[in-house]
């Protein structure tokens, strides 16, 4: 018995601005809400699995034992760049597609010339095409960076088929493209640079990577709200997203994985911006704490948790008599938000009273903070701004602070401490349930009245609060608190 499909094609909408697709034409893309960006496109029926199997069985995968598969991790080339290699998880996956992404100057076009002209040091026969420089200049930043060695091949060229045709030609080991929004693919809809022609370019890129088994990193713009400019559907092709940023007035620059098929995501790869290129900072702890006024009131120091590598950042705190009719309450680094909650459990919880005052908080060295192991160290701060008496040098905090001026415990905390203790700090304020730690004497309180009670007994006083009611209410406590 013979059967006959009859294939039937029917009319669907794609939208040119963002290569969203519809089930059929509309005048307003559902997706960006652009006006008369979607075209009528002509699509066939899929073939149906069953179709799919009886007519192609040869050509199809035959599952297999898991244990029998070719674990693709095992072929892991380093970048030569610690950092790199750390948030890789061991370095570049052969055939694999890793995007990295971040704001124009800050660095990407550097990290990536550093780490060619590395693995070509090393043997790997690497290309790199410079879609937005000119070869002279990748060849001046080279020069600078010390990556000038014969087997880094550049190329400066934005043709997508040229691209392509070239690493068949070439067959490098690594490829780099800088960037995916200025290669281009005349035949693909839309214009240089637009969504559309980001995605097509991104996914002939990655069919090319995975069939000649070259390892691809593509470098990718984020727009001013901090997402790669370009549809999702390059997050999901690629295998890697990595995200490099930092602050533009700061030397600092962080290195994280959002997506990573080969490995944890909770990596952290820090460096520091200078005049020959990106230099590895391996401590990153001191190198933050190193303008630190020891001291000084308002500044308390943190062991924070970013990803999975403990820092300690300087907290610092200001307060002043406000001229506003609602007082400001400003964060940078973390959240502002937080920062409100924060002084208005200290003024309710912990008597003090900040009503009369703006609060302004910032974490030095251009790091942002993201977790709210940081609390206590903020409300502290704070406090000791406000009674101008400053908080221990030798001494850190750590804690999330409640709604109810309680403090709770924070994920990782021997970590954190340890990092601490390395630094020489030799006391650490912590909530009740914190473990011991070797070579840190830990404080501990239950509450973030507590704390302040102990740390700046003049606080309450000095400023005029006249709740005695807290003290008394705190007294019970503060008999098994401070213990060491
Ligand atoms: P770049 O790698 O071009 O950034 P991106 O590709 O992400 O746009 O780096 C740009 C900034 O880095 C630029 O402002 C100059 C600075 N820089 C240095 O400070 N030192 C150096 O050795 C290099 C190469 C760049
Ligand atoms: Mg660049």
């Amino acid at each position: 018995m013979t059967r006959t499909t009859v294939r039937k094609t029917k009319a669907a909408g794609r939208c040119e601005a963002c290569g969203a697709e519809t089930p059929k034409w509309v005048g307003r893309c559902p997706e960006c809400g652009e006006w008369g960006s979607v075209l009528e496109v002509e699509v066939a029926p899929k073939a149906s699995g069953a179709g799919g199997l009886r007519s192609g069985t040869t050509e199809l995968a035959r599952p297999v034992s898991i244990g029998d598969v070719d674990p693709l991790g095992a072929a892991k080339r380093s970048t030569g760049i610690d950092e790199l290699d750390r948030v890789l998880g061991g370095g570049l996956v052969v055939g694999s597609v890793t995007l990295l992404g971040g704001e124009p100057g800050m660095g990407k076009s550097t990290l990536t010339l550093q780490a060619l002209g590395a693995m070509a040091r090393g043997g790997a026969r690497v290309l790199l095409v410079s879609a937005e420089e000119s070869a002279e200049q990748v060849r001046l930043r080279a020069e600078r960076l010390g990556a000038l060695d014969p087997r880094l091949q550049v190329v400066a060229e934005c043709s997508l088929p040229y691209v392509l045709a070239l690493a068949d030609e070439l067959r490098p080991d690594v490829l780099v493209i800088d960037s995916i929004q200025t290669v281009y693919d005349p035949d693909a809809a839309g214009v240089p640079g637009s969504m559309s022609q980001v995605r097509d370019c991104a996914q002939a890129l990655v069919r090319s990577a995975k069939e000649r088994g070259v390892a691809t990193i593509l470098v990718g713009h984020v727009t001013k709200e901090g997402t790669l400019a370009g549809p999702r559907v390059l997050e999901h092709v690629v295998d890697t997203v990595l995200q490099f940023e930092g602050d533009r007035h700061h030397a600092l620059r962080m290195l994280r994985a959002l997506k990573h098929r080969f490995g944890p995501t909770d990596e952290l790869g820090l460096f520091e911006m200078t005049g020959t290129g990106l230099a590895e900072v391996r401590d990153a702890s001191a190198m933050l704490l190193t303008d630190r006024c020891a001291g000084n009131p308002g500044s308390v120091v943190a062991p924070v948790l970013d990803g999975s590598r403990p820092l300690l950042v300087e907290v610092q705190a200001l307060v002043a008599a406000t001229v506003f009719a609602m007082p400001r309450r400003s964060a940078q680094a973390f959240d502002n938000a937080r920062l409100a909650m924060l002084t208005a459990v200290l003024q309710s919880r912990a008597s003090i009273d900040l009503s009369q005052h703006d609060v302004y908080s910032s974490v030095a060295g251009g790091v942002r903070i993201d977790e709210t192991g940081v609390d206590l160290a903020v409300a502290l701060a704070s406090v000791s701004a406000l009674c101008d008496t400053a908080f221990p040098s030798d001494a850190v905090a750590l804690g999330e602070v409640g709604l109810g001026g309680e403090l709770r415990s924070v994920a990782q905390a021997q970590r954190r401490l340890a990092e601490a203790a390395r630094l020489g700090f030799r006391h650490a304020i912590v909530p009740m349930s914190t473990p011991d730690v070797d070579g840190i004497n830990l404080v501990r309180f239950s509450t973030v009245a507590a704390a302040i009670a102990a740390i700046f007994p003049d606080s309450a006083r000095s400023k005029g609060s006249s709740d005695a009611r807290a003290q008394v209410r705190h007294r019970p406590d503060d008999n098994h608190e401070g213990r060491r």
